[in-house]
């Protein structure tokens, strides 16, 4: 008995004596990776690092005090409405488990604490800008639209990625009107995107036999026309959706254009 309770004394002893690091490392790594992940690990890897996590946690929440408070409300409460990573991230790896239990809100504070003041790594911050302009690229380098400055918003993107989030809440009936307009567009463009791969692979290879430009005129015009066919469903899936969507939806959303 008198073991038993030096034991007890003894770990609540070490438990209290806890930093921030030691909780992190103790409560949430073994779902989430500590240090910095390179490009290849993301993939692999079965929650959010927490260099992700800090940094959206950043991007959605201004005030210091409020980040805490969200960090120590989601470890004991998660919810699906209340993410601030992306929708479609969180659809990936399932809603986090509640850790009610397994760590208190004083450890949390520690914990949240920690967080805040060591991430996101600057390296990690350059590696997703630096994802970000190659996906951009990417998607301008197989775009079929007319129209891809940076002014004109990718809405459907933007809805995938904040689709289950309570600040944008969007209703069941919103969501099904959404994804028919999606799905009509995708559909369209997709449509289009096929006939113009024949039509470009023609007007290379002429080029590349060292063919008069002249000859490959009328695909040109031909993918000229494909593509205002494709811009105009392009800004008919903006103007829909849109429609569906609230003065302060929209407003919600287009802070995330960037
Ligand atoms: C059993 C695995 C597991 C453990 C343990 C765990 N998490 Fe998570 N956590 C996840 C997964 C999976 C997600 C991504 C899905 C989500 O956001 O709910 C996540 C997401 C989060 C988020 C982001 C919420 C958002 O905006 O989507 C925070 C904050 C977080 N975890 C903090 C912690 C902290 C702090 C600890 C340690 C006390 C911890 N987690 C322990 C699995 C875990």
């Amino acid at each position: 008995m008198k073991k038993t309770l030096l034991l007890l004394a003894t770990t609540t002893a070490i438990t209290l004596a806890s930093t921030g690091a030691e909780l992190l490392e103790k409560k949430c790594a073994s779902c989430h990776m500590l240090e910095a992940p390179t490009f290849h690990q993301i993939p692999t890897l079965k929650a959010p690092p927490l260099d992700s996590i800090v940094f959206h946690v950043n991007l959605a929440i201004e005030d210091e005090q409020k980040k805490k408070e969200f960090i120590v409300d989601y470890v004991l409460n998660p919810d699906v409405s209340k993410t601030v990573c992306e929708s479609n991230k969180v659809a990936k790896y399932g809603v986090m488990p509640s850790q009610k239990g397994n760590v208190s809100k004083e450890e949390l504070a520690l914990i949240a604490a920690e967080m805040l003041a060591k991430y996101p790594h600057p390296q990690f911050v350059s590696m997703i800008k630096e994802m970000l302009t190659n996906d951009k690229m990417k998607a301008l380098q197989t775009s079929p639209f007319l129209v891809n400055s940076e002014g004109l918003p990718h809405m459907t993107k933007l809805l995938v990625q904040n689709w289950d989030k309570a600040g944008l809440g969007l209703t069941k009936e919103q969501k099904e009107k959404l994804l028919l307009v999606r799905k009509e567009t995708l559909g369209e463009v997709k449509a289009i995107k096929q006939q113009l791969a024949p039509l470009e692979a023609v007007i290379a290879e002429a080029m590349i036999d060292r063919e008069d430009p002249k000859s490959v005129e009328k695909q040109l015009e031909k993918i000229a026309k494909l593509k205002i066919e494709a811009s105009k469903a392009h800004l008919k899936c903006i103007a829909k959706t849109t429609a569906i969507l609230s003065d302060e939806q929209v407003a919600f959303l287009l802070p995330f254009w960037e």
